[in-house]
């Protein structure tokens, strides 16, 4: 069978979907997310995707993204415009408005300055979009141009005091535009002009749920598969564990799990996946405990870029060599999520690639030479999540905090050694425990210890020692991109250094991180 194109694949599953057209703007990705709340199935695209390519996938509905261009800028970013022809409901956001207006007529005004804020949008028109929608509500804006003189085509539905068509439609064709940003939290009707938009405009039904995600998934698995066997690679994660628990529903025993222990994972990491793998899935468990072959490499190895490069290249030759060994193998199931595809600008109909900001050193190179089941590639993380508890899996490691694939080794700054892990692990532990007990873990997005490269003096009963520091770190964020250092209880930290002074041998000193990210990074390394 050839490979199957994973954009006609994922394209082509939903029945019922809105496309975004992306500009480029920071919130084009949380349109998506308000539109999957209605449970419409919503995907992102280019922003020049031919009319004949929307045809061919039939959106009940576009939404044309804002973004950082001016409409008049040289080689600014234009939809095909025989789109506004094709009779699909399209709403445009920000710049998305725009440039709908400027393709039909309309002038926008180039801006002085930028408007940026909280402002009160006044609308006056019975229109379905405004249903239930209060008279005065506040908005968020952020936009240099804006439309001024509105073609005879279109009627202005809202105002703001600096912004005389804050909402706008055509006067025949089902075409809107919002000046303001719904997608974002501080529009506080914004969910509900999306919902308005994807249920009364484009009349979605809204039957897009992880029940029927599921069974859509199960269906194409074993069409693709038929009797053949997949494996897949599990590191004790929500997303593989997710993706083999698909799998498994799907194909039950011709699925076999790849386990590598690298010696790099947290307290207790390895045999909770053993646990969890004989509680859930059972059916074919290879773990390979290649802790001494990952250490040795390691050696004295301190660069944080040569140490992701050992691990990345000793796990692709651990997983190769315990694959040849399972028979008649011809998929290789990975836990591959939605921002991944929009970011690694993967799919031919999806937005240009941004910058990928680590490389993840689980994903395995295209010449093992299998063909890959992505089931997880249209979902986002929260939904992910979801998934996973709708198949059964535990909470605990449904709302696991990430961890990277090399592990230890880059929170173990300096040199790694098995003596140097043991007390980092000890210590990532108490901090963990410490944390769930006064209920923040799922708080806070990821928490973990990291051992630094230096020794301090410190004082232990009459003596004077000189031993290791601990760093603890924990951040909130919705995103890994931009992080800030979590507010932790000062109750909660004093016990957290006691514990760990008192408890693991070799650290006399504890610290706690406060910085954001930019400039610092979630990783030390
Ligand atoms: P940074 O440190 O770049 O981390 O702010 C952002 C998120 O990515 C995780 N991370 C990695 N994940 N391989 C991975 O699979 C890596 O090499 C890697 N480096 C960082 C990090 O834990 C955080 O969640």
């Amino acid at each position: 069978m050839p490979p199957q194109s994973p954009a006609a694949a994922s394209i082509s599953a939903q029945d019922e979907k809105i496309l975004v057209l992306d500009f480029g703007s920071q919130t084009a990705q949380l349109i998506a997310r308000r539109v999957r709340e209605q449970n419409v199935f919503c995907q992102m695209v280019r922003h020049d995707l031919s009319a004949d390519r929307i045809r061919e996938i039939a959106p009940k509905g576009l939404i044309l993204s804002g973004g950082p261009a001016s409409v008049y800028d040289k080689g600014s970013p234009h939809p095909d415009p025989r789109i506004f022809d094709l009779g699909i409901p399209i709403l445009g956001i920000c710049y998305g408005m725009q440039a709908t207006c400027h393709a039909l007529g309309s002038k926008v005004q180039p801006g002085h300055s930028r408007e940026f804020g909280h402002k009160t949008c006044h609308h006056t028109a019975q229109d379905p979009l405004f249903a239930d929608v209060p008279t005065d509500s506040t908005v968020w804006m952020s936009h240099g141009d804006q439309v001024q003189d509105l073609d005879r085509e279109f009627l202005s539905l809202a105002s703001t005091d600096t912004c005389p068509h804050a909402a706008i439609r055509h006067k025949t064709r089902p075409i809107y535009g919002l000046q303001f940003h719904p997608e974002v939290t501080h529009s506080e009707c914004g969910s509900q002009l999306i919902a308005n938009f994807v249920k009364k405009i484009a009349k979605c039904e809204g039957r897009w749920s992880m029940a029927s995600f599921i069974d859509q998934q199960v269906t194409s698995i074993r069409e693709r598969v038929g009797h053949r066997r997949v494996i897949c690679g599990l590191s004790g994660g929500v997303d593989s564990s997710v993706t083999a628990a698909l799998l498994f529903k799907a194909i039950g025993s011709q699925l076999s799990c790849i386990f590598v222990d690298n010696g790099l994972l947290r307290q207790g990491e390895s045999d909770q996946v053993r646990e969890q793998f004989a509680d859930h899935f059972k059916t074919d468990l290879h773990i390979v405990d290649a802790q001494k072959r990952f250490l040795d490499e390691l050696a004295d190895v301190s660069d944080p870029q040569k140490k992701r490069k050992i691990i990345g290249r000793v796990f692709i030759e651990v997983f190769r060599d315990e694959a040849k060994s399972i028979k008649d193998v011809d998929f290789l199931a990975q836990g591959t999520l939605y921002p991944d595809v929009i970011e690694s600008g993967a799919n031919p109909d999806g937005p240009a690639a941004t910058i990928k900001s680590h490389h993840n050193v689980g994903g395995l190179p295209a010449e093992l030479g299998f063909e890959l089941i992505e089931p997880l590639r249209d979902l986002f993380k929260d939904e992910v999540r979801r998934l996973g508890l709708e198949l059964g899996l535990p909470e605990h490691l449904i709302w696991r905090h990430p961890f990277p694939g090399p592990g230890l080794a880059v929170r173990c700054l300096g040199a790694v050694s098995e003596q140097r892990l043991k007390v980092l692990r000890e210590a990532d532990a108490v901090f963990l425990d410490e944390l769930e007990k006064a209920g923040l873990y799922r708080k806070v997005q990821q928490a973990f210890a990291v051992l630094l490269p230096l020794q301090t003096v410190g004082v232990m009963g009459d003596g004077r020692t000189y031993e290791d520091v601990i760093a603890i770190r924990s951040v909130d964020t919705d995103n890994f991109m931009t992080a800030d250092w979590s507010r932790l209880p000062f109750d909660l930290l004093q016990k957290v250094s006691t514990r760990i002074t008192n408890s693991v041998r070799g650290v006399n000193r504890v610290v706690y991180d406060i910085s954001s990210k930019p400039p610092s990074t979630i990783e030390w390394e």
